[in-house]
């Protein structure tokens, strides 16, 4: 079993436990003084946990649809209506749309109550479960709104990946290749269990400098510029991590066209995303149009088109790039 301590300037620390088997851990995690825990997941996890003490199950629809207001809204109700106070705790069961859901009504519900989540997706146990980032998609975008609400805990119980389909688990993957371009290490040549402790140690160091995503933490959405825009359009039937991939290849395209990078990093980032067997090219019928004015609805979009690109100095965030480039590069991923 492997052990993470998130600790965080302002004091908060936490561990994200990883390893087969990791949710019996889940007592060891509740804070004293907590009677109940509340716990949120969806009918297709599947996975049952044991907090040692009172509780309750609230399931949430499944898909990324369910991480709505409405969703948080509901489940907050429930919670009243359970009796649930603010010494207690809230247990996300699931993947992203969970952790996000549950994270997001811990941190509103009695102006904040706390929370632990048990990430059941790859995705989750290297991103959406660690870091404290919550929240619940617009209409008009993906995690418009949310708020920075850290855990009390962690847990990555790896045996639920064998539990994942396969896409959901390739989605993972996506995620995964990202942190291949974070520092450097040699991630594709480690064990699964060390790769994802590893990826959860690149992001908890990344938070710790960087909680409320003043600057480095935004090298964290490495590739999902494009990525955000392409779930955006596709109504999220395209995977996150499948998403991720597209724009990883995008960026590394985009940062060879401003000469940022030779052609050898590129074909690095092609090979890292292809061994993964996730997809490098835009799915069909998406028009430049569409892609730009998601684009430039994305939250690090502050300053004309925004993109973390890498370069001789590794990621950088990048402003203002010129429209005629972005359009052009789209044609790399057709
Ligand atoms: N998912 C990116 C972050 O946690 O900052």
């Amino acid at each position: 079993m492997n052990e993470v301590k998130v600790a965080l300037p302002s004091g908060i620390e936490y561990p994200v436990i990883i390893g087969n088997g990791a949710k019996d851990r889940l007592p060891s995690l509740i804070p004293p003084g907590a009677h109940r825990a509340a716990i949120v997941t969806q009918s297709k996890i599947g996975i049952s946990v044991e907090p040692g003490i009172e509780h309750k199950v609230f399931e949430i629809a499944d898909g990324e649809e369910a991480k709505s207001l409405t969703t948080v809204g509901e489940l907050c109700s429930a919670f009243a209506t359970w009796g649930l106070t603010r010494a207690d705790v809230v247990v996300g069961v699931g993947g992203g749309v969970v952790t996000d859901v549950a994270g997001f009504a811990a941190a509103t519900y009695h102006r904040g109550v706390a929370v632990i989540h048990v990430a059941t997706t790859l995705l989750a146990q290297i991103d959406a479960a660690v870091g404290g980032k919550t929240g619940v998609n617009l209409p008009e975008g993906k995690n418009l709104m949310g708020s920075f609400w850290q855990p009390s805990g962690v847990i990555c119980d790896l045996d639920t990946l064998d539990t994942l389909p396969e896409r959901e688990l390739r989605s993972g993957l996506g995620e995964l290749a990202k942190y291949h371009f974070l520092t450097g290490d040699p991630l594709i040549q480690m064990e699964l269990e060390d790769r994802i402790s590893r990826a959860v140690e690149i992001k908890a160091e990344i938070v710790v400098e960087d909680e409320m995503e003043q600057g480095k933490r935004a090298l964290l959405n490495y590739g999902h510029t494009l990525g955000h825009a392409i779930e955006n359009i596709g109504n999220y039937e395209i995977k996150h991590g499948e998403a991720v991939a597209i724009g990883l290849i995008y960026a590394a395209e985009l940062s060879h066209a401003l000469e940022r990078i030779n052609y050898e990093r590129v074909s690095e980032h092609r090979h890292i995303v292809e061994s993964y067997g996730l997809p490098s090219v835009l799915p069909e019928k998406m028009s430049e149009e569409d892609l730009l004015f998601a684009m430039t609805r994305d939250k690090k979009a502050v300053d004309g088109f925004t993109f973390v690109l890498d370069g001789p100095n590794g990621l950088e965030i990048v402003k203002g790039i010129e429209e005629s480039l972005i359009k052009e590069t789209l044609n790399k991923v057709r």
